[in-house]
């Protein structure tokens, strides 16, 4: 049986700092739903940022934890909207709990907008550290190729967080 839309987790994803947890809130408060962001929810668990979860931990650790923590809080019965750190939805195992249990909305931006946003979060992103610009390129366009496999995209170009949130909450009405 097919779980309406409206009866569905959202699950936002998309490449760093491209708005998901800023949009995310907004979506939640928007919808009465709890509020869900991966990475705060993690420096919570262990009281240390995701940058030193990295140093002191490795990111081999980081990973198989947001993986399942993400897998436990699809599971979870109350509705929520749940902001991903950009690489989660690189596992093949979140995409298919997310894919297959809540509506997986891709934030999207061109990577020339993107690239004036790197300066403002490239401290609090160990995966954005010690690389050249062309690397970090690199990533952003293969990072797509598993972003593709949302269910519904919307490009955030030059949008208000406002704006976009909106047109999300319109989206599963
Ligand atoms: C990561 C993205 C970050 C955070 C960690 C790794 C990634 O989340 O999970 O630094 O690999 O893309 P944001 O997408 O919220 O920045």
């Amino acid at each position: 049986i097919e779980i309406p839309i409206r009866e569905k987790n959202i699950v936002l994803i998309g490449f760093m700092g491209v708005g998901k947890t800023t949009i995310g809130k907004l979506v939640a408060q928007k919808l009465y739903r709890d509020f869900i962001d991966v990475d705060e929810e993690i420096e919570k668990i262990y009281k240390i940022p995701i940058t030193q979860i990295f140093k002191e931990l490795g990111e081999k650790e980081f990973r198989k934890f947001e993986k399942e923590f993400i897998v436990n809080t699809c599971s979870q019965t109350k509705l929520k909207v749940i902001s991903l750190g950009g690489g989660a939805f690189l596992h093949e195992e979140v995409r298919n709990v997310c894919l297959s249990r809540c509506i997986v909305i891709y934030l999207d931006l061109s990577w020339e907008s993107w690239k004036e946003r790197l300066p403002l979060i490239i401290d609090s992103r160990p995966v954005l550290q010690n690389k050249t610009l062309e690397e970090i390129e690199e990533i952003f366009f293969k990072r797509r190729e598993a972003y593709a496999l949302h269910n519904s995209k919307i490009c955030t170009n030059d949008l208000p967080p406002e704006t976009v949130a909106d047109s999300i909450v319109e989206s599963i009405k």
